[in-house]
């Protein structure tokens, strides 16, 4: 079995972070959301993937280079325009040929990996397999309905009036059956060849399409509220190791991990806490749920909550709260205000001074 892996798109809503980098490269407790999708397909013993590339394919093949460090066997596609999942699956007709595959949409990040869900695909064939979950507002996600025997009777992506709880999750295992139908779609009113689309092309055409309900944690990385959560998810799992500097004035409370190279001094962390290489937390207090990158640096500020990206800097902040902060940004205090105000304030205003 092989897999398809998506890190192309848009990333429409996770800008301006995705003006300059790849969604799928953002981290999670300071390792790329994509990561978590490979180790979790070289863990269900797949091989060969085929990594969906679009404008900062050269960044993704920078890190994850030829998959040998995570036990896989690389190949890049570029798709040239982010035409829609089913459209990723049409330009790797070549790479995945007549084998079974994993389609793994690389913003996904599933807490149980792939092992049972590939498995499970083996065992029992279909033309395609779904993983689906409960969730509150199944409109902004692919729906499925399911009869009692786990089969799959219809797919609606993104409806106004779900006709069920169960979104599909960015996992989904094919046969080859799905090359005729990603080739015969049209898009859709987004302009999108879906993936929802095809498979119901197969389901119309009366194919067999299985589905299996996960209740564990998996979450869409697409917003910066999902990107916290699913931060704060994966912290919550996390074992503390000291390998930095941490000088006598410093307390840490509760799991805290202080990579080698790294450095606090006369501050606070609170865990479940990440602090990368070569960051320095000084004069702060820090967490719970924070994951502070490489290079970072925080100053007399605190901070919980957040994710701070590589080479970010923060100074003078008396609290930041539910943030993503970009790689190499800063964030300081103001310049101080002039003593007085000019004013030219219309008939009946009403101005409230904070100085
Ligand atoms: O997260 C689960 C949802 O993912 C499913 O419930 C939906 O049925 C499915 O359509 C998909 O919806 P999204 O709107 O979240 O998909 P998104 O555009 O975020 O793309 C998912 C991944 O695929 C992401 O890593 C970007 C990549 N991608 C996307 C497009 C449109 C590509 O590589 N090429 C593309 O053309």
């Amino acid at each position: 079995m092989k897999a398809l892996v998506l890190a192309g798109g848009t990333g429409s809503r996770l800008r301006p972070f995705t003006h300059t980098g790849a969604k799928q490269l953002l981290p999670i407790a300071n390792k790329p959301v994509l990561f978590y999708a490979l180790e979790s397909l070289a863990a269900a013993g797949i091989r060969d993937v085929g990594i969906v590339v679009g404008e900062h394919g050269r960044e993704i093949r920078e890190l994850t280079g030829d998959g040998a460090g995570f036990g896989l066997r690389i190949t890049y596609l570029q798709q040239p325009q982010p035409l829609g999942l089913a459209h990723a699956v049409l330009i790797a007709g070549d790479f995945l040929g007549d084998d079974d595959f994993l389609l793994y949409l690389g913003d996904n990040y599933l807490q149980e990996g792939v092992t049972d869900f590939a498995r499970l695909a083996a065992a029992d064939p279909a033309a395609a397999r779904l993983l689906l979950t409960p969730v509150a507002d199944p409109s902004s996600f692919g729906v499925a309905e399911v009869d009692a025997e786990g089969n799959v009777l219809g797919l609606e992506e993104k409806p106004d009036a779900p006709r069920s709880d169960l979104a599909l999750i960015g996992v989904y295992a094919f046969s080859r059956a799905v090359h005729a139908a990603v080739r015969a779609i049209r898009p859709s009113v987004r302009g999108e060849l879906e993936i929802t689309h095809a498979v119901q092309w197969m389901i119309d055409r009366g194919m067999r399409v299985r589905a299996d309900t996960t209740t564990r944690p998996w979450r869409d990385t697409g917003s910066v509220e999902d990107m916290l959560e699913v931060n704060r998810e994966v912290l919550d799992g996390l074992e503390g190791r000291i390998e930095g500097k941490v000088d006598p004035h410093s307390t840490l409370v509760g799991r805290v991990r202080v990579a080698e190279g790294a450095v606090v001094r006369g501050s606070r962390v609170v865990g479940p806490v990440v602090i990368g290489a070569g960051a320095v937390i000084s004069n702060s207090m820090v967490g719970p749920y924070t994951s502070i990158g490489e290079d970072c640096r925080v100053e007399d500020s605190a901070i919980e909550y957040s994710v701070l990206l590589r080479g970010a800097q923060v100074e003078g902040a008396s609290r930041i709260e539910a943030s993503l902060i970009g790689r190499g940004a800063v964030v300081g205090p103001a310049p101080r205000l002039p003593q007085a105000h000019r004013l030219v304030i219309g008939d009946h205003s009403k101005v409230h001074l904070t100085s």
